[in-house]
Order: structure tokens, then C-alpha cells, then sequence
């Protein structure tokens, strides 16, 4: 089994559900109390053993380069100006991790942005994460998968259970739980309706995948709008090998809507170490 060090981060869509707020400015790089959603991400990935970094971006999305890169005049400014904790934290977020950019050039889909990637992955084991579900945790969300991937050497997707009445939003797992206590998945729905959800395990955006992946994306019919859809390969890939679920423990935001992101920045916001005592209080003035 190869080590596992990469990881992709598709960030590529066009963020349609929090316009006009992505018309110029990437999804990605909505700030979560004060950290783009990209940079938890990131920081998930290097803290699970995943330094090798690429991003699938698009047009527009150049703010995220920016971000991870070299600002030497800001970095000269806040010296100069003896901010040292904001130095430090800008230089750190720059020379953090070893990433690579490619562009994917249409949105085709998720399962198309991770196939951009096909080269860059070879014969390895890699990690997909979609940055705009965030998920705050003790133990990484990529780290839990990662324990269950080494133990196993298969693929491994994180889920969350959801209300019946959510299903719908989501791609939904059907699985039976081995001896062993590990869950293997049998069978996946995308945004099933309740009566046909298999079951109320919802896949969420973490993934590991085998590179056996790669081929099954690239076998996949383009449904509508010729978005290729990575729920069915990974369904393929389920018929093939052995596929797990891993139910990940932490809170997890779906951030890439305003209602999600409003959520993730209150209760962040609210158990913010500095800002959150007083955030209280400004609360209960204003409401
Ligand atoms: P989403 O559907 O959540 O993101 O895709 P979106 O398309 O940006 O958002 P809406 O639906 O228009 O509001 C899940 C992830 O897949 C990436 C997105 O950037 C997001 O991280 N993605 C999606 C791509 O990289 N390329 C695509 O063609 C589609």
C-alpha cells in the first residue's frame, strides 16, 4: 500500500448559492471568524498527514493563490510596523504547505474537477476535500479517515446522519455494519427523496480514494449539463473493491450557503477564545 500524502481541493464551482457575494470573490475564501474556509481546509489536511497539496480552481479564483503565496511587501510592513503576531501568522499561512494550482477550464462538475487532476495523482492514494463543508473537530475529519483507510488499504468517505426530511439534499449511503464494526458501504443515492433514501447517512466532503478512482471517473456518463457526477463512480468503485463510511464525530457547517455560513461564523464566533465573551454581550444588546 502506498503512503498517503496527497490531496485534492476542488474549488472550481461557480458558488451560484451565495451570490452576488461569489460574483467576484471565490467561495473558498468566505472567513469563517478569521480564517478563510480554504485555510481550514488546509490546515485539516496537513494536521491528518496530507502535505501535498493541489487545488482545482477556475476563473475568478485567484484570491485563493494569493492567499497561500508570499506577500513580501506585507510581510516588510508589518515588521516595520512591529505587528509580530500578525507577521508571524501571515508568513506561517504562506510557507504552510506545498500547493499546486490547475485550472479547471469548464465547470463540469465535481467528479470532472477531480479528474483534472488525474496525472498528479499517478498509482498514489489521495484525499478530496470540499473546503466549503467545514467540519471542526478534535481529531481531524481527514485524520479519521485516514485511520480507517490504514487500516483497511480501501477507500473511505465521511458521513453524517441527517433528519429525513434533509435527504433530499444530500447523496445518501445504503451499507451494512461488518463484524468489525467498520461500515461498508453497498450503494449510494444522489438527493433521494425520503421513501427512496436507503438509509439517513449522508456523504459529506471528505473523501480518500484508491486510484482506481481516477479510471471509474473517466467512465462516467455526464448527466445533465454535462456535469460529471463523482457520486457515480464512487458507486462504481463500490461494486469493485471495498468502499467504507466513516461516521465523522465533530460539528460539521455547510458553509458554501449563507444560512450554513451565518451558522458556522455564530457559534465559532460564540466559542471564540478573545472575541466570544464579548460577542455574547453585543448579541443581547442588538437583538
Ligand atoms: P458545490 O455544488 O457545492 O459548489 O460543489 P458550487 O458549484 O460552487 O456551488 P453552487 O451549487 O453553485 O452554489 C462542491 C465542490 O465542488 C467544486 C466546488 O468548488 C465545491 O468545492 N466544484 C464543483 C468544482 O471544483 N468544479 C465543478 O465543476 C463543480
Amino acid at each position: 500500500m502506498k503512503p498517503l500524502r496527497k490531496i485534492i481541493f476542488p474549488a472550481a464551482g461557480m458558488g451560484t448559492r451565495f451570490l452576488p457575494a461569489t460574483k467576484a470573490s471565490p467561495k473558498e475564501m468566505l472567513t469563517i471568524v478569521d480564517k478563510p474556509l480554504i485555510q481550514y481546509g488546509v490546515e485539516e489536511a496537513l494536521a491528518a498527514g496530507m502535505g501535498q497539496i493541489i487545488m482545482i480552481t477556475g476563473r475568478g479564483k485567484r484570491a485563493i493563490e494569493d492567499h497561500f503565496d508570499i506577500s513580501a511587501e506585507l510581510e516588510a510592513n508589518l515588521k516595520k510596523a512591529g505587528k509580530s503576531a500578525l507577521y508571524k501568522e501571515v508568513s506561517r499561512v504562506a510557507r504552510m504547505a506545498e500547493v499546486i494550482y490547475l485550472r479547471q477550464k469548464e465547470a463540469l462538475g465535481l467528479g470532472h474537477a477531480v479528474l483534472c487532476a488525474d496525472h498528479w495523482v499517478g498509482d498514489e492514494p489521495f484525499g478530496v476535500s470540499l473546503a466549503d463543508e467545514l467540519i471542526i473537530s478534535e481529531k481531524p475529519a481527514m485524520q479519521q479517515l485516514r485511520e480507517v483507510h490504514e487500516q483497511t488499504g480501501c477507500s473511505v468517505i465521511g458521513l453524517i446522519q441527517v433528519q429525513a426530511s434533509e435527504v433530499s439534499k444530500y447523496g445518501i449511503v445504503d451499507y451494512h455494519a461488518e463484524e468489525s464494526g467498520l461500515l461498508r458501504l453497498t450503494d449510494m443515492v444522489e438527493k433521494p427523496s425520503v421513501d427512496e433514501a436507503p438509509s439517513r447517512m449522508a456523504i459529506t466532503g471528505r473523501y480518500i480514494f484508491t486510484p482506481r478512482l481516477m479510471g471509474l471517473l473517466k467512465e462516467v456518463v455526464p448527466g445533465k449539463g454535462g456535469e460529471i457526477q463523482l457520486t457515480d463512480a464512487i458507486a462504481a468503485l463500490a461494486r469493485e473493491e471495498p468502499v467504507y463510511g466513516v461516521l465523522l464525530e465533530g460539528q460539521r457547517f455547510d458553509a458554501g450557503n449563507p444560512e450554513g455560513f451565518l451558522l458556522a461564523n455564530s457559534v465559532l464566533g460564540l466559542q471564540h477564545p478573545e472575541y466570544g465573551e464579548s460577542l455574547r454581550l453585543a448579541l443581547k444588546e442588538h437583538l
